[in-house]
């Protein structure tokens, strides 16, 4: 499964980026907003550091001011997947960019049918939101599972690009379920290094080391 960082802080991308732990990043106008940068200044700087895709989210509603916002968000970088809503026209600015040869992440999907539609219109990446359908009590991760089946059975090269990762638990159960990738925020990436039996283990370990007078260099 490969990682993307959910996020625009260029200082959480390029720790993350050192320990080769980002095979991509997904940002999105609110991301952009806790940032405090300006999208396109921001976004280029993240396409220097990054070589794998670097999502930049559209704001306009309609299909053409859609495409014409993704052709500038593309034009900053190779590395650019181009993030479009999933609404009717949404889906056809991704049909138009994809035709275009331009990578396409088409975001808010909230349903199978929805993945199925944005397959069908070309997607490079679909971003099912597991967090939010768990806050609704439903089961975002029944969400990637149901997806996997359908694009397996199809042959559908879509890839599946699990977002709203809230928790550790859901970077292991997405890839379980197969998921391509799944985008988290820097801080959960750190958790999933985190086990309380290490903690205990690695304090008896040192304990030792230090009654047995153990020194490396
Ligand atoms: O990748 C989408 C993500 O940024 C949304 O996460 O936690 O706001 O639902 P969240």
């Amino acid at each position: 499964m490969k990682f993307f960082v959910d996020t625009a802080d260029v200082d959480a991308i390029r720790e993350l980026h050192a320990l080769g732990m980002v095979d991509g990043v997904t940002t999105n106008p609110s991301l952009i907003m806790k940032s405090g940068r300006d999208i396109l200044e921001v976004t280029r700087e993240i396409c220097d550091l990054v070589e794998g895709p670097v999502s930049a989210e559209v704001v306009a509603t309609e299909a053409e001011a859609m495409i014409a916002e993704g052709r500038k968000l593309a034009a900053i970088a190779d590395n650019i997947a181009v993030k479009v809503p999933l609404t009717w026209d949404g889906l056809k600015a991704c049909k138009a960019l994809t035709d275009e040869g331009k990578m396409v992440n088409v975001t808010l999907c909230f349903s199978a049918n929805q993945a199925l539609l944005a397959a069908k219109a070309g997607a490079t990446f679909i971003s099912p939101f597991i967090g939010r359908l768990d806050d609704l009590n439903l089961d975002g991760l029944d969400l990637i599972e149901d997806i996997r089946t359908i694009y397996d059975t199809y042959g559908f090269d879509t890839q599946i690009l699990a977002a709203s990762i809230r928790s550790a638990n859901h970077m292991s159960d997405c890839a379980k379920l197969g998921a391509d990738v799944a985008t988290a925020p820097p801080a959960v990436i750190h958790k999933m290094a985190e086990h309380v039996l290490t903690d205990k283990g690695l304090a008896a370990f040192l304990e030792d080391a230090a009654k047995a007078g153990i020194k490396i260099v």
